[in-house]
């Protein structure tokens, strides 16, 4: 493992770019899908203020947040003025709402760990998942997309990274591995770390956007039109910063001692956030903080026989970067 980290990205590497780049654009949704998101909510809104004339819709996740690929399904976060006791009574009875017009498949899992309502719009063959309440999500959405915005290298990385992740079953969190939002935090941290950098670190900036979620204080410069050059100086391509991840996270990142952080922009230690032993369910075997919730790891989900699979597919992407003679087949070939 040593002499790998060491190694030089092969030669030809240039040669990649283009079929990355080709893959990356066939994964971007295409125009007309936006609108029907919209013509969803819309309908939605109208069927929620009948019940509740207050409330809010807020879409989140990959429908808003410019990390979402063609026919994914929308996230959205009904937010309720009242205060809740009772989140499985107002999912039943909005399911009964949306139930009695002509959504399909309407559920709710009242159970789950964020429990939801699912449904399914037959006009738009569009599904969706709404919360109840969850207005950090809404936040951290936020984030994702104004980090999108600085240096369109993220996006292509991160679509890449989600494609591979989705095609070789490590994006299935009730399995053990990692969700969409972790790779995508993966991917933002991994160009803060680039030097020069691809990607400032907006929450040790200025703070222009600052609002208090769930006694959480989220904060951060938001103001990203000012930052489009950021990353200029960088002249790294899309090829090179899918080989450069894939080998950090097989060879490079110390899985026993650090945590990724977006929010410091740096490497912390599990030491410092006293993440060192298993707590609970809490196992820590890789750590992502998450950037608002600084007490919750990302990497929550993995356990003793998730990690091993996650850090094989690692390698394995890392070896076919850097030796297969067609490496675009090769990465996303289905498990
Ligand atoms: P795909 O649906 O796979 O395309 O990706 P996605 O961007 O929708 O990501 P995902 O389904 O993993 O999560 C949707 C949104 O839920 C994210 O953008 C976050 O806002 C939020 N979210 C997901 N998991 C967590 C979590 O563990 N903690 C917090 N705070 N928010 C989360
Ligand atoms: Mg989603």
């Amino acid at each position: 493992r040593m002499l790998r980290r060491q190694m030089e990205c092969r030669s030809d590497i240039h040669r990649l770019n283009a079929p990355l780049l080709a893959i990356y654009e066939s994964l971007i949704p295409p125009k007309e899908e936006k609108t029907k998101q919209q013509q969803l909510l819309a309908l939605l809104e109208k069927l929620v203020w009948k019940e509740w004339p207050q409330a809010k819709l807020f879409p989140y996740g990959s429908c808003v947040n410019d990390f979402g690929v063609s026919r994914s399904d929308i996230d959205i976060c009904l937010a309720l003025n009242e205060d809740i006791n009772n989140k499985s009574e107002i999912l039943l009875k909005l399911a009964d709402i949306l139930q009695s017009d002509n959504l399909q498949n309407v559920q709710a899992l009242t159970r789950a760990r964020v429990p939801i309502v699912k449904l399914m719009d037959p006009v738009t063959g569009i599904s969706c998942d709404i919360c109840i309440n969850n207005v950090l999500a809404v936040v951290n959405t936020k984030l994702l997309r104004d980090y999108a915005q600085i240096d369109a290298r993220l996006r292509q990385l991160a679509f890449i990274v989600k494609h591979w992740a989705k095609s070789r079953g490590v994006n299935e969190t009730y399995r053990g591995t990692l969700s969409s939002y972790a790779y995508v935090l993966m991917c933002i941290h991994f160009l803060q770390q680039r030097r020069p950098a691809i990607l400032p670190c907006l929450q040790g900036m200025e703070k222009t956007y600052n609002v208090i979620v769930d006694n959480i204080e989220c904060a951060y410069f938001d103001q990203i039109e000012k930052l489009h050059n950021f990353g200029s100086s960088n002249k790294e391509t899309v090829a090179q910063l899918v080989w450069g991840f894939f080998n950090y996270w097989a060879y490079g990142h110390d899985y026993a001692n650090s945590v990724i952080s977006v929010r410091t922009g740096s490497i912390i230690s599990k030491q410092e956030k006293d993440w060192t032993r298993r707590i609970g369910n809490d196992r820590h075997l890789i750590c992502i903080e998450d950037p608002f919730e600084t007490c919750h790891d990302l990497g929550r989900v993995v356990d003793k026989f998730s990690i091993r699979v996650l850090r094989e597919e690692f390698e394995r992407a890392a070896d076919i970067m850097q030796f297969d003679p067609n490496p675009c087949v090769k990465l996303f070939e289905p498990y």
